[in-house]
């Protein structure tokens, strides 16, 4: 029996007594039955992988780019917990040729990668870099001759430093500087590049960056939040229609963080704590850009963005977009709270038995893809792709393999929820690992792993890991 075939085995639960007691997440992920399923029972579909510049780049000083708020933030002692610094990463700057050929080895047909603002126009606005538009290129027309469709982020958290300076987010001239950098890329990549993502998790960066101060740029306070959070909705529907005026057939849809929430207590308090939360997490930027506006009844404290809104700002904010991405990695669970101002809800960790976690304490929780899909296919839009999944753990890393078994099961386990989504009607068309080669995890740093390749930070040498090959077989499988 070859050790795949064993492996199998014991994830259909026949050999528990062969997976060693230490590994409990493991051993209960394994034992959990996995029906069977293959790639062609997503039919017509989009199977990609997704990156974004500033955990993967490097290269931060080069070639005429200019500082990003997260260069500059890691920069500050004690941010990021290994001290460490986006500067070279798993320097897909000059790696990229590689990590392309990785990415068509394991059979996807789509790669999701970030234009770093800054690359492109050093201050954000003004002055154009062309080595940075010439890098980009250079990158789509590999994916093209690899037969790879670029799918192009246009915002994932790398504000440039020099716009921040100007009160980044904060600023409502954010609008007009953020439309003539989309208005850059839609001509200068527009012409191969037909899917777009707008924003990457506008939640995320707008209140772990303007909120809580935990990410960069590291600012705090309710109105730093709840300007950045009205500009960015703003940029949001804006970045579309230029990318509609500027691009022929294009593709476009913006990427949010979202959870399926819970309640902590069978109560009236704790499910109506619940339903701010998932007015906060889940609703806050997607509901205006379908022309619902912000959800002000259940969260009457976004009242307080009255001052930062502006007559017809209500209509600027909505766009019909082609699909609405969804990013899952965990659950919440809600209970009512006194003490958290404005919200009166926290989250808390769940507490079943069986409750498994990542590396990022994130708990493992595949039926919640499949809640999730569910509940925004309620909204109006035509589309949507999961524009990433994936977890973090510690990989072992041997003579022969980087064995991360426990990725495998997460991956089968999650796209098995899309694909149950899939058949109860949500209208899905596509599927994006989260991540290629193993990166810069924000404050984080280096320690948690997400890739499906491991990379030598001394000798940037890549190899595929288990879950690596894995995708590659299951892709290739009829
Ligand atoms: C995010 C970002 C990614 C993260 C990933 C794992 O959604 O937070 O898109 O940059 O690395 O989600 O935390």
């Amino acid at each position: 029996m070859n050790r795949k075939k064993a492996l199998e085995l014991i994830a259909a639960g026949l050999f528990p007594m062969l997976l060693p007691k230490k590994l409990g997440a493991m051993r209960r992920l394994f034992l959990d039955e996995i029906p069977e399923f293959s790639a062609s029972d997503f039919g017509d579909f989009t199977w990609g992988v997704s990156t974004s510049a500033a955990q993967t780049e490097g290269a931060w000083n080069m070639d005429g780019r200019g500082a990003s708020i997260w260069d500059i933030y890691a920069q500050n002692k004690g941010k990021i917990k290994d001290n460490s610094r986006p500067e070279i990463t798993s320097d897909f700057y000059h790696q990229y040729p590689n990590d392309l050929e990785m990415v068509q080895k394991m059979g996807f047909g789509a790669f999701r990668f970030l234009i770093s603002w800054s690359r492109i126009l050093p201050d954000g606005k003004g002055k154009i870099n062309q080595k940075g538009i010439y890098f980009y290129n250079c990158v789509i027309d590999a994916c093209l001759e690899k037969g790879l469709v670029p799918w192009i982020t246009l915002y994932h958290w790398d504000l440039p430093h020099a716009l921040e300076l100007e009160g980044g987010w904060t600023n409502r001239n954010m609008v007009k500087w953020f439309s003539n950098y989309v208005a850059l890329c839609a001509k200068s990549f527009g012409d191969r590049v037909k899917n777009w993502i707008v924003l990457n998790e506008p939640m995320a960066f707008t209140s772990l960056g303007y909120g809580l101060g935990y990410h960069a740029p590291g600012k705090k306070g309710i109105n730093s939040f709840l300007s950045a959070a009205h500009h960015t909705a703003l940029c949001q529907a804006e970045g579309g229609r230029v990318l509609h005026a500027g691009v022929k057939l294009a593709k476009i849809g913006s990427s949010f963080s979202c959870s399926p929430i819970d309640t902590r207590h069978a109560n009236v308090a704790d499910e109506n704590a619940a339903a701010r939360l998932d007015a906060l997490m889940n609703r806050f930027f997607v509901e205006p850009a379908v022309g619902l506006g912000y959800p002000v009844k259940t969260l009457p404290f976004l009242r307080k963005m009255e001052p930062f809104i502006k007559q017809n700002d209500e209509s600027l904010l909505k766009f019909d977009f082609d699909f609405l991405g969804i990013q899952n990695y965990f659950r919440v669970v809600a209970g009512y709270s006194p003490w958290i101002p404005n919200l009166h809800a926290r989250q808390h960790r769940p507490t079943q038995k069986q409750s498994e976690f990542t590396e990022m304490d994130w708990e493992i929780y595949p039926e919640g893809m499949y809640r999730i899909l569910m509940q925004f296919s309620k909204y109006p839009v035509k589309e949507l792709v999961v524009t990433e999944n994936g977890a973090a753990f510690h990989d072992r890393i041997e003579a022969n393999e980087i064995n991360d078994a426990q990725r495998v099961l997460y991956y089968k386990k999650y796209l098995q929820n899309v694909l149950k989504a899939k058949k109860d009607g949500a209208n899905i068309q596509g599927y994006f690992a989260w991540t290629l080669v193993d990166n810069f995890e924000w404050t984080e740093g280096f320690r948690p792993k997400f890739g499906l390749v491991h990379f030598d930070s001394k000798t940037q040498q890549r190899r595929m890991k288990k879950s690596g090959l894995w995708f590659k077989e299951f892709l290739s499988s009829p």
